[in-house]
């Protein structure tokens, strides 16, 4: 899908800055991506890129068992850039030595700038670069040449112009390294002779070409929920495929309060005939009555999507492809080299879907990031509300009423929902937050509400800031903000008269309660 594209590839050894070396190849205007080390060589030269950058890695060169370099790489006539561990692999692959060092480097450090370098070309001096290694080289291989030194005496850069071999010990790619951009634009330009020129709009552009191509005169159905992912790429094969792709919006009632309208609203107008929403309520609520373990209330949910979906896909007609958002880290997390990460929960609710419809898949953002998916939203003409919408679990607001679901209970965390929701966008909070929900708990506590006695439910706000949902703190939100959004709440929800706020991180607890 992406050989048309001129692509830099990143061959992962472990770094924790690997995707922001993709990132920085990116800003500069070369789309680039990531692929486990051992990369068959095969598929190297099938995907031709214009440049390969080897990430660092946390082992040690000599380690029993750390990754290893393919020894063919250095023989394909693409330009090489190694980072940290990438660079001492080439090192040692071309005859020269790498050893635990006496003196590691880690942090902020100065380096001199020693020899003329293609690689560091318009930097001169000194520079501050970040530095994170125990190892480091103690003799070049033949034909490099050392040029840059640390200030306690460490080769920080080679490089061998004929060969096309260039290495840092430093990490170009964090953002404390302040001449990184010009390092990373060096080698994809004067290095790799890369055209450049991508960004999302030459994104949106060549995805809907690609899926029209694919799709051909066939159809596609596509499962919309409203959330920023399966929004940009529904509204991208739309535009590729018009009225040949249909896109369902489940209705399960579990979904925040009016939220069926808003879809309505903002998606009609540019996916016309492709929209349909299937009201599906009572059914899930069936499904759930009595049931209070969290992961079968998810599993039953699961499987009733799946049953209303493909009721409307036989629906449509025969459909050859299914549409789905799927983002990038997803993409890395499960091809990951470093093992599945471990399943808290199930979330990926509707895992079997594709199966289940002998369907193929067209994941137009499947190369992209958060940010650079609401970019390409913004290109489409998506409103900001849907770009910028905090996530929301697929089981909706099951997840968040504790134990058992009925319709009295959903009414009431809608309502409490929807203060909480509104306050945060009248504050100003809601961009400035990662993820903000109300969950109604199953207990009572006495209050008091004019002269009598109230013995009613609670409803905790939980709010939290997080980069990548793995870890996550509680957002300080101000006090007098909390204290409207549970005056309101109290006030105006009938059954709760009590609100408390959710304070704990992640770990140990999770973001949703369930
Ligand atoms: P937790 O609760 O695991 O949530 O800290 C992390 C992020 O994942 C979302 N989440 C889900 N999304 N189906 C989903 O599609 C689920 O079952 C599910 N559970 C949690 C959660 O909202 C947060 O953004």
């Amino acid at each position: 899908m992406t050989d048309r594209r001129e692509t830099v590839l990143i061959l992962d050894f472990g770094s924790q800055y690997t995707q922001l070396i993709v990132r920085r190849c990116r800003e500069e205007g070369v789309f680039s991506r990531i692929e486990p080390y051992d990369f068959p060589l095969e598929d190297i030269r099938r995907l031709k890129p214009v440049g390969i950058i080897l990430s660092g890695g946390p082992n040690s060169v000599y380690d029993e068992g750390a990754p290893q370099l393919n020894p063919n790489l250095m023989d394909i006539g693409i330009p090489l850039l190694g980072i940290c561990y990438g660079m001492q692999l080439m090192v040692i692959e071309r005859g020269g030595r790498v050893d635990a060092g006496r003196v590691r480097e880690y942090g902020r450090t100065d380096i001199k700038l020693l020899n003329r370098s293609k690689l560091l070309s318009g930097l001169e001096g000194e520079l501050s670069v970040w530095m994170s290694h125990g190892d480091h080289i103690t003799r070049l291989p033949d034909g490099f040449i050392q040029t840059s030194g640390s200030s306690s005496g460490i080769i920080s850069s080679i490089e061998h112009p004929q060969g096309g071999f260039y290495g840092v010990q430093f990490h170009p790619e964090v953002s404390h390294t302040p001449s990184g951009d010009r390092i990373i634009r060096n080698f994809l330009y004067d290095i790799c002779g890369a055209a450049g020129g991508w960004d999302m709009r030459s994104f949106a552009l060549q995805a809907v070409e690609e899926a029209r191509d694919r799709i051909g005169d066939g159809r596609a159905i596509c499962a919309l929920s409203g959330g920023v992912d399966s929004s940009v790429a529904a509204t991208l094969v739309q535009r590729a495929i018009g009225d040949r792709l249909r896109c369902v919006f489940v209705d399960s009632g579990l979904m925040r309060k009016n939220e069926a309208e808003e879809i309505e609203k903002v998606f009609r107008p540019g996916l016309g005939g492709s929209l349909v929403t299937v009201d599906a309520g009572e059914e899930f609520l069936a499904d759930l009555a009595g049931i209070a373990d969290p992961e079968e209330k998810r599993r039953r949910i699961g499987n009733r999507f799946i049953d209303v979906f493909q009721r409307e896909a036989e629906r449509f007609g025969e459909a050859k492809f299914l549409v789905q958002g799927t983002l990038y880290p997803d993409v890395i997390e499960s091809a990951g080299s470093s093992g599945p990460a471990a399943v808290i929960k199930t979330h990926h609710n509707v895992g079997g879907l594709p199966e289940r419809l002998d369907v193929e898949l067209i994941e137009p953002l499947r190369y992209l990031f958060k940010d650079e998916v609401r970019q390409v939203g913004r290109e489409l003409g998506l409103p900001e509300s849907v770009l910028m919408r905090h996530p929301f679990p697929g089981p909706g607001l099951a997840v968040r009423i504790l134990g058992e679901v009925d319709a009295d209970s959903v009414a009431i965390l809608q309502e409490a929902d929807a203060i909480f929701i509104a306050e945060l966008r009248e504050s100003g909070w809601y961009d400035r937050v990662s993820q903000a929900l109300a969950v109604l708990l199953p207990v009572r506590t006495v209050g008091v509400m004019g002269d009598g006695r109230t013995y009613e439910r609670i409803v905790a706000l939980r709010s939290v800031d997080t980069r990548d949902f793995m870890t996550a703190d509680f957002s300080p939100l101000p006090h007098d903000l909390l204290a409207l959004v549970a005056s309101r709440i109290a006030n105006e929800v009938p059954g709760i008269n009590r609100v408390v706020y959710d304070v704990t991180s992640k770990p140990p607890a999770t973001v949703e309660w369930e």
